[in-house]
């Protein structure tokens, strides 16, 4: 299959740009498009054969559900039971924007959609594209990350030219996503409320609206007790780059020296070595630069943003991470040294997708 590409300036486009878009989902296919958080493969969520061919050209497990992205809250009510107030309040806070909220689903929605789940996973999108494509079509689409199963999701259009050309008719080209990781995925209940998935929203700023409201995890006895994680996607394998990756947590006095002493153990072993680190948080000795074995990254900067005192700060960070863990396969890195960052703010979804790429993490 030929993949066609189409450039949009999500700034200045026009209806008719999206016009091939719309009706390739209208006759069951799907298309690549820009989100505010990472890009999305998507098709008409009303369309069972859509979505079948979504998981296909992912590689997608069968069991692991979509979001539906809607352009307004009347789409929303079209889709769902019913949309209890105190989410109505987060809608109106949140959307369009990084937050996805799961709700009682309405028969309208097949089954494949869910993966068989009675809830189903919604949210609206800020980008001017996908909101532009959303509207026009009239139709909810259902979207996961436009990645292939497993591989770090896509914040540039080549990212998905690598994971899906020949797969997919087309993609909408909308530059690079300035979220960069994924939505938070929230499940809201009366007295309680489960962060799924932490992402482009922060728990600092859901606390406010929803006091009661946890981080989900696995270890954590009460969950097991309690609350059956209803997200099939939290037991796969993400966002990992093909080089094995070793996290490094803790103080900047520690992570200073495990990164020296993990790249003199690795370094006997002779690996082509990758460290990704903040570049101004901590200090990488000279005789590391200088070694052409082992290549540096940096979270949060371009290359060539290195030379000029731009300063980063955690936006960023999460701006670039999947292009990072990508420009680690594409330099053929055999194990990545990783410094970990605060878990705070959106430091929280940076670290959640780390620790799920890491294959070892070392703690202080
Ligand atoms: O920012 C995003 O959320 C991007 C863009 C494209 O919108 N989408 C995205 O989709 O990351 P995906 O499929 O890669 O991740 C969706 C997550 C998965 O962990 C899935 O298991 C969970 O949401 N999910 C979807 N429907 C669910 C449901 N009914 N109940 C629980 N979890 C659900
Ligand atoms: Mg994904």
């Amino acid at each position: 299959m030929l993949t066609k590409i189409i450039r949009l300036d999500p700034l200045n486009f026009s209806i008719k740009q999206l016009q091939e878009a719309i009706d390739l989902i209208r006759n069951d296919e799907i298309v690549a498009f820009p989100t505010e958080t990472v890009y999305g493969l998507g098709g008409s969520a009303f369309s069972e054969t859509a979505v079948r061919k979504i998981y296909e050209a992912k590689g997608r497990p069968s069991d692991n559900p979509m979001i539906v992205h809607i352009s307004d809250l009347e789409m929303l009510s079209g889709i769902v039971k019913a949309i209890p107030e105190n989410i109505r309040k987060l809608c109106e806070r949140f959307w369009p924007g990084p937050l996805t909220i799961l709700f009682a689903k309405s028969e309208k929605i097949p089954d494949i959609v869910t993966a068989g789940l009675n809830t189903v996973a919604v949210r609206m999108p800020s980008n001017p594209i996908a909101l532009a494509l959303i509207k026009k079509l009239g139709i909810p689409i259902a979207a996961p990350s436009a990645n292939l199963s497993t591989r770090p999701s896509p914040t540039e259009a080549k990212h998905v030219i690598n994971d899906l050309q020949g797969k997919i008719p087309l993609i909408l080209d909308g530059g690079p996503c300035n979220v960069g990781v994924e939505s938070t995925v929230i499940d809201v209940h009366k007295g309680y409320s489960v962060i799924l998935r932490p992402g482009g929203v922060n728990l600092e700023d859901l606390k406010p609206y929803l006091p009661m409201i946890e981080v989900y995890n696995n270890k954590n006895a009460k969950f097991s007790k309690e609350f059956k994680p209803p997200t099939p996607g939290l037991k796969y394998k993400h966002y990992s780059p093909k080089a094995e990756i070793v996290l490094v947590e803790g103080s900047k006095e520690f992570l200073e020296e495990k990164i020296v002493s993990l790249y003199a153990k690795y370094r006997i072993q002779k690996k082509l070595i990758g460290i990704l680190h903040t570049h101004q948080n901590i200090q990488i000795s000279s005789e590391i630069l200088n070694d052409p074995r082992c290549k540096m990254f940096y979270l949060g900067l371009r290359d060539s943003d290195i030379d000029s005192d731009d300063s980063i700060d955690v936006e960023k960070i999460a701006e670039g991470l999947f292009s990072a863990l990508r420009a680690v396969d594409n330099q053929k890195i055999e194990l990545v040294i990783v410094e970990g960052i605060s878990d705070k703010n959106i430091g929280l979804a940076i670290m959640n997708r780390l620790r799920k790429a890491a294959s070892k993490i070392i703690k202080e």
